[in-house]
C-alpha cells in the first residue's frame, strides 16, 4: 500500500485537480483506490457530487474518533473517498491540550486513524491537502511516506517550494523516516520560455524527482467537476485526459527526469 500526500501549500497549483484524476487514472489501471480529503474547503467531494456539508468525514473521524472505515464512499469502480465533513477546520482553531505529549499527539491524529484500515486493502492512499501548513497538514504529513508535489510554471512557483521541502527535511530528520518526494508540473504552457525554464531548474535540483509527463493547461480540467465528473468522463480524448494516464504510468513505474 502506498500512501501519498499531494501537497503545496501554495493554493491553485493543481493539487485537487491531480488527486482526483491521477486516483482515477490509477483505478482505470486496475488499482483500488482511496482518496481522502483533508482540505475544509471540501472541493474534491464536490468533484464527486458528495456534499460535504451533509456527509460524515474526515472531521467525525479527527474530532470524534469515528471508525475510519466508516465514513468511506465508493464512487467509481476500484474508487473510494472520504469527504472532508463539514466541520474539518475545526482542527485547526479549537482550543489545545497544553501539555506537550498531547500536542505532539495532534499530528498524528491521521497516521492513529489510518492504522485501524486492513493492512493492504488499497493499493494507493492519495491525500489532498489543504493549501496551508497547519495541523491538517501536519497530519497528513506525519502519515505518508510520499509527496506528490504539484508545482506551476511560474517564477514564484520555486520560492515556495523551498519552504515546503525544508518542513519535509527537518520532519524526515526528527523522525528518522524517509520519504519519497515527486514533483509534477502542471498547468504547464510548452510555448512560454519561463515554464520550460522553471522545469528545467526544478529537475536540477531535484534529479530523480520530476516526473517525466508535465500536465499541461486544459481547459476540460477545469471544466470538468462542474458536471461532477473526472477528466476521464468529460473529455477521455483531451490533453488532460492523456497527462493524467501518463501520469499513473509514471507513478507505477517510477518514470522520473534527470
Ligand atoms: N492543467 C490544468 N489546466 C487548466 N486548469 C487547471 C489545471 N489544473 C488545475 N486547473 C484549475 O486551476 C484551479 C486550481 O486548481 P486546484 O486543483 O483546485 O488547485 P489546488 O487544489 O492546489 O488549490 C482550478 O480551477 C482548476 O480547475
Ligand atoms: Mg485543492
Amino acid at each position: 500500500m502506498r500512501v501519498i500526500a499531494v501537497m503545496n501549500q501554495k493554493g491553485g497549483v493543481g493539487k485537487t485537480t491531480t488527486t482526483l484524476n491521477l486516483s482515477h487514472a490509477l483505478a482505470l489501471e486496475g488499482q483500488k483506490v482511496l482518496m481522502l480529503d483533508m482540505d475544509p474547503q471540501g472541493h474534491l467531494g464536490s468533484c464527486f457530487s458528495v456534499n460535504t456539508d451533509n456527509s460524515s468525514g474526515m472531521d467525525e473521524v479527527l474530532l470524534d474518533g469515528k471508525e475510519i472505515a466508516e465514513v468511506i464512499q465508493e464512487v467509481r469502480d476500484n474508487l473510494f473517498l472520504i469527504p472532508a465533513g463539514a466541520r474539518l477546520g475545526e482542527i485547526e482553531t479549537r482550543p489545545q491540550n497544553s501539555d506537550a505529549a498531547s500536542q505532539s499527539r495532534m499530528g498524528y491524529q491521521l497516521y492513529d486513524a489510518m492504522s485501524a484500515l486492513p493492512e493492504n486493502e488499497y493499493d494507493f492512499i492519495l491525500v489532498d491537502c489543504p493549501p496551508a501548513s497547519g495541523l491538517l497538514a501536519m497530519n497528513a504529513i506525519l502519515a505518508c511516506e510520499e509527496f506528490v508535489v504539484p508545482v506551476t510554471g511560474d517564477y514564484l512557483a520555486l520560492q515556495g517550494l523551498s519552504r515546503l521541502i525544508k518542513v519535509v527535511t527537518h520532519i524526515e530528520q526528527v523522525l528518522e523516516k524517509n520519504t519519497r518526494k515527486w514533483f509534477v508540473v502542471t498547468r504547464y504552457q510548452k510555448q512560454r520560455k519561463l515554464a520550460q525554464q522553471i522545469r528545467s531548474k526544478l529537475v536540477s535540483y531535484f534529479p530523480d524527482q520530476v516526473f517525466e509527463t508535465a500536465i499541461r493547461e486544459n481547459v476540460s480540467l477545469a471544466e470538468s467537476p462542474g458536471f461532477a465528473k473526472t477528466i476521464f468522463e468529460y473529455k477521455p480524448r483531451s490533453n488532460g485526459a492523456e497527462d493524467y494516464r501518463q501520469l499513473a504510468i509514471d507513478l507505477l513505474e517510477n518514470r522520473t527526469l534527470h
